[in-house]
């Protein structure tokens, strides 16, 4: 029997990368899926493969970052299986690698609004069905820049601050609710995100990493399957590093 048997799980950006990966372990640790992502062809023919394996994963269209489209989804889920019992805000940007003097007021909206608005909006879409059942699991996924800050990703920086901030504050004003709320802080991992930066940046950060290598999708999926299982039962509130000893605090 997995981890997460006959639980209702949402992940978003779920159409490649961590998202994927996570959705996948999910599924395989017995969870009911819904995919969620901006890209809907790909995590619709994604959900299809999973399907194929005889795993229960369907996709749906999302933009995290529209309150609308994020509700509609909770909606949706709650209709179709009764419950949302674990939500996974993966879905990210990390935006240009710029120093601050070059960054535009649309770089930092539009990173605001996909990487830290987008988790506000995940959160509060489903909180009082979790409170009412008195159960719920929420997995955040933030960044080692976040907590470390990387040079030439500010806004990137700062949105993945304000996420941890939001997992700390948001786990203490729902912990006698039965609610768990996490996040994980991520160096590199080896998805397509890493197409968006500079291969100078990417070589910074991994430079900084002791076990000297990328972290792959599905060692972050471990983690977070982790959190959102009834195992992680005395942890809330936290920012667990998943960055191959890069993190120093
Ligand atoms: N890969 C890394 O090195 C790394 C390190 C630290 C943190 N992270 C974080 O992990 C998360 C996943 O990253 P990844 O590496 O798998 O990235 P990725 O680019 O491979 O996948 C991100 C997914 O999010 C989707 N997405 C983007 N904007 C969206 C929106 N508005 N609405 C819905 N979906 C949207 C994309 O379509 C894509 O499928 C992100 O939050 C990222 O910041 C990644």
């Amino acid at each position: 029997m997995g981890l997460l048997e006959g639980k209702i799980a949402m992940v978003t950006g779920a159409a490649r990368g961590i998202g994927l990966a996570t959705a996948e372990r999910l599924a395989r640790e017995g969870a009911t899926v819904l995919a969620l992502d901006l890209d809907d062809e790909t995590q619709t023919q994604e959900a299809e493969r999973l399907t194929r394996a005889g795993l229960r994963v369907s996709a749906a269209q999302c933009d995290v970052g529209d309150r609308a489209s994020v509700e509609g989804c909770v909606r949706d889920v709650e209709a179709a299986h009764g419950r949302v019992d674990i939500l996974v805000n993966n879905a990210g940007i990390v935006g240009r690698t710029a120093p601050l003097e070059d960054v535009t007021d649309d770089d930092w909206d539009r990173m605001m609004r996909v990487n830290l608005r987008s988790v506000y909006l995940g959160c509060q879409a489903v909180i009082s069905g979790m409170k009412a059942r008195r159960s719920g699991r929420i997995v955040n996924v933030a960044s080692i820049a976040g907590k470390e800050g990387n040079p030439n990703a500010v806004p990137y920086s700062t949105a993945k601050a304000g996420v941890i901030g939001l997992t700390k504050a948001l786990a203490k004003e729902v912990a006698s609710h039965g609610i768990y709320v996490n996040a994980i802080a991520p160096a590199v991992i080896e998805t397509p995100i890493l197409e968006q930066l500079s291969r100078e940046h990417v070589q910074y950060m991994l430079q900084r990493i002791p076990l000297g290598r990328a972290g792959q999708p599905k060692e972050v999926a471990a983690l977070i399957a982790w959190l959102a299982s009834d195992e992680a039962s005395f942890t809330t509130g936290q920012c667990i590093d998943i960055s191959g000893g890069r993190a120093t605090y």
